[in-house]
């Protein structure tokens, strides 16, 4: 049977990194492809605790919720919104289905076919991915180490008209960066100047290495709350399995991205949402995030030792301050698609950068990931690595 799809469908992409993780799970490769967090420091036992405390709270529990999400929960994100400089009310957070379903549902009230979205280059994957499925265009900004450059932003801003700005200003998938407080500002009092509303997806913010350093969201900065959509996760801080992020922005949007979730899904999990309250409550999720942070700490500072290995000019990559990828460049001829055939025969795999690109990949960059090995096997790892990259001639 020929199956006629919607038109809209010859915009979905498969994701290559996806597809690299379903050949390699299968052998022996350790795996430095994959953005998941560790494992080994999930707090199993708070999450199986918290759990029985839905089932214990009657059969009221499992009965349907708001589209909204379980406002207890909401009210106990508005605290950590608070601990951000982010002012907002329970009624203007949404929880989703983690921040993908945020990506998804604003995009699907705000783009039609050939609307334009500003985004970073490289950036995240399966943003880009959301998008494009609504038919829009992607048009990258440049940037440079400490973000987006203002003067293209307005000469982009100038020229597409765009419907938003994506940006991850805190330690981004894929290449690590955070951005200065400087180019957070200058986003957002470019936004207000266009009329333009940013998108900052956020889950990687609470992976922060250094105590001292201060990243702001950007969405702080924005005191009338009319331009910023902020999205974040109970992905990497507790557990993925629990799919539950969360969104916070002008009511208005917010109402309307409400509506849309109705249509997607009614709400997401309530059981899950009640369990992370009680998670919340009774558990020390900040002592918890410090531990996060330590052990990939350590973990990041095996892999960047290893890396000082690799013969100077072969390979460029700069030090993350949080986070969990170290973003790597290779000399401009390598295509690390080749290398990482090589790499899987070795044993070893890391994701190529070129997918992150919005049009012009950049074919010599991939992302590895330090979070979910552990530091043996980032070792074992590492050694198979560095013989692959050590192989590639000096051009
Ligand atoms: C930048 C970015 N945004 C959003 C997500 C989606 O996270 P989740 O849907 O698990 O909250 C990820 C996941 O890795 C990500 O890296």
């Amino acid at each position: 049977m020929n199956y006629s799809f919607a038109p809209q469908t010859k915009n979905y992409e498969s994701s290559a990194v996806r597809d690299i993780l379903a050949v390699i799970q299968e052998g022996n490769v350790i795996s430095f492809a994959g953005g998941l967090p560790a494992e080994d420091i999930f707090p199993i036992e708070a999450v199986k605790n918290a759990y029985e405390k839905v089932f214990a709270s009657g059969k009221g529990s499992l009965q349907y919720g708001a589209t909204e999400g379980f406002k207890p929960l909401r009210e106990a994100i508005q605290a950590k919104m608070e601990q951000k400089g982010i002012f907002t009310v329970p009624e203007q957070i949404l929880l989703t289905t983690g921040s993908q379903q945020t990506i998804d549902l604003f995009s699907r009230i705000m783009l039609a076919p050939g609307d334009v979205v500003l985004t970073e280059d490289p950036t995240y994957l399966a943003a880009l991915q959301v998008f494009r499925s609504y038919g829009a265009n992607v048009v990258a900004v440049k940037s440079d180490e400490h973000g987006m450059d203002p003067e293209d932003l307005r000469v982009k801003m100038d020229q597409f008209r765009p419907k938003f700005v994506y940006v991850i200003p805190t330690f981004s998938n894929p290449d690590g960066k955070a951005w200065s407080n400087e180019r957070r500002q200058q986003l957002l009092d470019l936004s207000h100047e266009y009329h333009v509303l940013v998108l900052e997806d956020d889950p990687y913010g609470d992976i922060q290495f250094h105590q001292d350093e201060v990243y702001q969201p950007i969405a702080s900065f924005d005191d009338e709350q009319t331009h910023v959509i902020y999205t974040s996760t109970f992905s990497k801080s507790v557990v993925p399995a629990l799919r539950t992020g969360w969104a916070t922005g002008p009511a208005e949007i917010l109402q309307m991205m409400v509506q849309a979730k109705q249509m997607n899904d009614l709400h997401s999990s309530s059981i899950d949402q009640q369990a992370l309250y009680y998670l919340l409550r009774d558990f020390d999720l900040n002592s918890h995030i410090q531990l996060i942070r330590n052990v990939y700490y350590e973990r990041m500072t095996i892999m960047k030792d290893y890396l000082n290995h690799v013969e100077p000019g072969l390979f460029t990559w700069k030090v993350p301050k949080g986070g969990m990828f170290i973003w790597v460049e290779g000399q401009e001829h390598l295509d690390t698609t080749v290398l990482l055939g090589e790499a899987v025969k070795k044993g070893v795999a890391f994701v190529p950068g070129a997918q992150f690109y919005v049009n012009k990949p950049k074919l010599n960059t991939f992302r590895i990931n330090f979070s979910h090995s552990t530091p043996e096997k980032i070792k074992l790892g590492m050694d198979r690595l560095l013989e692959v990259m050590m192989s590639v001639p000096v051009v």
